[in-house]
């Protein structure tokens, strides 16, 4: 074979090309030898062909060369594309309707036996699959979910440069970004004794390129994290980042809405209706529980409070009067749920912060049953099947606890309630913008307020002066755009006058020392004719994790991570030696 280069993918092979020459170059997924006729199936990033050997083709040794072959052999097949006999066709593979009668068969490299499968379908540890990242991702599964990646990164890009937006790279070894995590530090060299913090995201960055005068910018940033991991957590993870001067929050949510659109069209041909559904934060926690809702079903919280106020049972009584609250969840269909059941779902709920046993009504005929039936006047029970919208069959399931405990609980148990109901419909997205937040959080040992967002984010204006009042009442002009109860990205808009700033860095306990050490420079460049600007970043790895069908954000990424933060393919992180601790002053 002179030219080893290949002159189609395995994939274009298909009725064009029938009785053509080609030429591919690829790995041996499979190789079977009837003694006779060798059958190679070849794979390249395309897909797979299949390519036929026969020991009657007496050309430069094919037949001995191809009984050398084993599974990720890198070779390289020349041949002639025909069809296959009609019993020989394989409906399940894109080119199983031809196969290459091989005239030639180079041997490009040999491999040892792979510790992986090459399949989609593994039974085989995730540690082993990211020491050997690199045969993992040689997996059709994990070539479609990075191809993924790739396309949201193209459309996204495509889709803000048309609207005119403005792609900037940012530093990534820089000073602190406040949004709530610990910072991974660099040392510096030439410095002694001064560290760059990685970024937790490009948000002063962003901001400071506003007071730039780029109106709209874009970046695909890496951001790090020091911070507890979980299945849709990575230390180092990806943001599409974006920032707009002079744009309203509702032309800016559209737009928003249309790129999510889009990506949605092309990666998964499906149509989302927008504007998409809104709840405030107040909404979300009292319908759901939650501040990042499932919307792929129902089973809203009632809050039966109010309407139990002069309840004669005591245990109702008493949490009323201490300032309580009595909500509940209805469950379709389930008044048929065995004492065992619920004696199990109670545990769990205690395990979840319940302080008392969760009380219920069953509704299995029209006669309630349960604990609590002759705690309850009949006009009471009326009023609680009216307000939670009972039908007979169905179960009332009651907490009565501090709202504290109640609605985070009741927002958890709904999330299990819905999977033992069989109600969530797992082919569908849910897309939903979370607004107004509370603009601060209060932290009691620290006795000061943390940022709910970050510090940036801008005050309802119909609030400001309770910053100066009563903080914990200020709303932010902040969203949260939720998928199918995660949180994908988040963003507000930003304080753009320096007093308020100011203010905002005071409640969250800076001193004037520090506030200038560490956010000095922000700070004066808001004296310089700051725009009104706001903005927004998707977290792509968790977002992809959907748009994937996955339950680990690992594999939306390439070379992720451990949940305790390492790398098993290069062992990071890893000892350094002595030398070089020593050049940059430090001692372990
Ligand atoms: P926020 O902190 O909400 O906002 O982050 C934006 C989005 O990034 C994703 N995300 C993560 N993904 C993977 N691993 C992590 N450790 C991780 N942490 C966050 C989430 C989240 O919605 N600067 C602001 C944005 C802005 O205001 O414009 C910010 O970073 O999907």
């Amino acid at each position: 074979m002179e030219d080893i280069y290949r002159t189609h993918l395995a994939t274009n092979c298909n009725e064009d090309l029938l009785h053509q020459s080609v030429l591919l170059n690829g790995w041996v997924q499979q190789y079977r030898n009837l003694g006779g006729v060798i059958f190679i199936d070849l794979r390249d990033r395309s897909g797979i062909i299949q390519v036929v050997i026969s020991e009657a083709n007496e050309n430069n040794n094919l037949y001995k060369k191809a009984a050398l072959l084993r599974c990720e052999y890198v070779i390289a097949v020349k041949g002639v594309l025909v069809k296959r006999a009609p019993q020989a066709i394989n409906p399940d593979l894109p080119t199983g309707r031809w196969e290459i009668i091989a005239s030639d068969l180079k041997i490009l490299n040999e491999a040892d036996p792979s510790p992986i499968p090459i399949k989609d379908d593994l039974d085989v540890a995730e540690s082993v699959r990211l020491q050997y990242r690199y045969l993992d991702l040689r997996r059709p599964k994990m070539q479609r979910y990075l191809k993924n990646r790739h396309k949201v990164l193209q459309i996204t890009r495509n889709f803000l440069s048309h609207a005119d937006f403005m792609e900037v790279e940012t530093p990534l070894l820089t000073k602190s970004t406040p949004e709530g995590a610990r910072d991974f530090l660099v040392p510096s060299r030439k410095q002694k004794n001064s560290f760059y913090a990685l970024p937790q995201s490009p948000q002063l960055f962003k901001q400071l390129l506003m007071i730039g005068g780029f109106e709209q910018y874009f970046q695909i940033s890496r951001c790090f994290r020091d911070e507890d991991l979980r299945s849709d957590r990575q230390p180092e993870f990806t943001q599409l980042d974006i920032e707009a001067s002079f744009m309203g929050e509702t032309n800016f949510l559209k737009l928003i809405e249309s790129l999510v659109q889009k990506v949605f069209k092309e990666i998964l041909e499906i149509d989302l209706i927008t504007p998409f559904q809104r709840y405030t934060y107040q909404e979300s926690l009292a319908i759901f529980g939650t501040d990042a809702p499932d919307l792929r079903f129902e089973l809203p919280i009632t809050d039966f409070t109010q309407n139990l106020a002069t309840s004669s049972f005591v245990m109702f009584a008493t949490n009323i009067a201490s300032g309580g609250v009595i909500k509940g969840i209805n469950l379709p269909k389930a008044a048929v749920w065995s004492r065992k059941k619920l004696d199990d779902i109670n545990k769990l709920a205690k395990e979840l912060g319940a302080t008392k046993g969760l009380l219920w009504i069953s509704f299995k005929s029209d006669q309630p049953s349960g604990p609590l039936v002759k705690h309850l006047s009949e006009s009471e029970l009326k009023k609680l099947k009216e307000l939670a919208k009972v039908n007979e069959g169905d179960l009332l399931i009651i907490v009565s606890e501090q709202d504290a405990i109640a609605t985070p609980l009741l927002g958890k148990l709904r999330l299990i309630f819905a999977e033992k109901l069989d109600l969530v419909k797992t082919d569908q997205f849910k897309l939903a913008w979370i607004t107004d937040f509370p603009l601060l959080s209060y932290q009691p040992e620290e006795n000061r307020y943390d940022s709910m967002h970050h510090p940036f984010t801008a005050p309802n204006p119909a609030d400001v002066h309770l910053l100066y009042t009563d903080p914990l009442a200020v709303r932010a002009k902040a969203y949260d755009l939720v998928l199918n109860g995660t949180e994908i990205a988040g963003g507000s808009l930003r304080i753009n006058k320096q007093a308020i700033q100011q203010q905002i860095f005071k409640l969250l306990g800076f001193s004037t020392a520090d506030l200038k050490k560490q956010f000095g420079f922000f700070l004066e460049a808001f004296r310089f004719g700051t725009p009104p600007h706001l903005g927004i970043a998707f977290g792509l790895d968790r977002w992809l994790m959907y748009l994937n069908g996955c339950t680990s954000i690992r594999d939306s990424i390439a070379f992720p991570k451990t949940e305790r933060g390492t790398c098993l393919l290069t062992d990071a992180p890893s000892n350094v030696t002595a030398n070089q601790l020593a050049e940059l002053g430090l001692k372990i």
